[in-house]
């Protein structure tokens, strides 16, 4: 059993394409423990992503993330749950994202991308603390 974050990001909201999402994930065999619609503040979007401080894109993914609400989410499932959603979701630049993924069938813009998954156990248990800190 693992857990992992996810997060519906603006454009997935926007477009009414949070069903269609959950969706993919519920039938892989994933569940959720917490889901949530939240409006996210900028201190928190830098947080979550601080590995890509100083990158030009940081500011606008920041801006991005924070430009309506997502869904946030704490997912589990047997196995490799990390893993398998960063499989769903496909590659990050939708332009190059193989069919059959998220991102590969909904997305067309890498900063547009729809989803969120933690890339490793490490970064997962991470980022869980920062968005559920009540969540054990
Ligand atoms: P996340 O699940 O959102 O973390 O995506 P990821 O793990 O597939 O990609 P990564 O963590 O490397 O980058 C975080 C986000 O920054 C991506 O989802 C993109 O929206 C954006 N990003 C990454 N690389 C680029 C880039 O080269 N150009 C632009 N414009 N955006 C980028
Ligand atoms: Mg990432």
């Amino acid at each position: 059993m693992q857990r992992t974050l996810v997060i519906l990001k603006p454009d997935a909201v926007e477009r009414g394409l949070v069903g269609e999402i959950l969706a993919r994930l519920e039938a892989k065999g994933l569940r959720f423990e917490r889901l949530e619609l939240r409006q996210l503040d900028k201190d928190t979007v830098r947080r979550h992503y601080a590995e890509h401080e100083g990158k030009p894109f940081y500011d606008g993914l920041v801006g991005f993330l924070t430009r309506g609400p997502v869904v946030v989410a704490a997912v589990t499932g047997p196995g490799d749950a990390v893993g398998a959603v960063r499989a769903l979701m496909g590659a990050t630049d939708p332009a190059v994202a193989a069919p059959g993924t998220i991102r590969g069938d909904l997305a067309m813009l890498i900063d547009e991308n729809l989803i969120h998954g933690s890339d490793s156990p490490g970064a997962a248990a991470r980022e869980l603390a920062l968005f559920f800190p009540d969540h054990q």
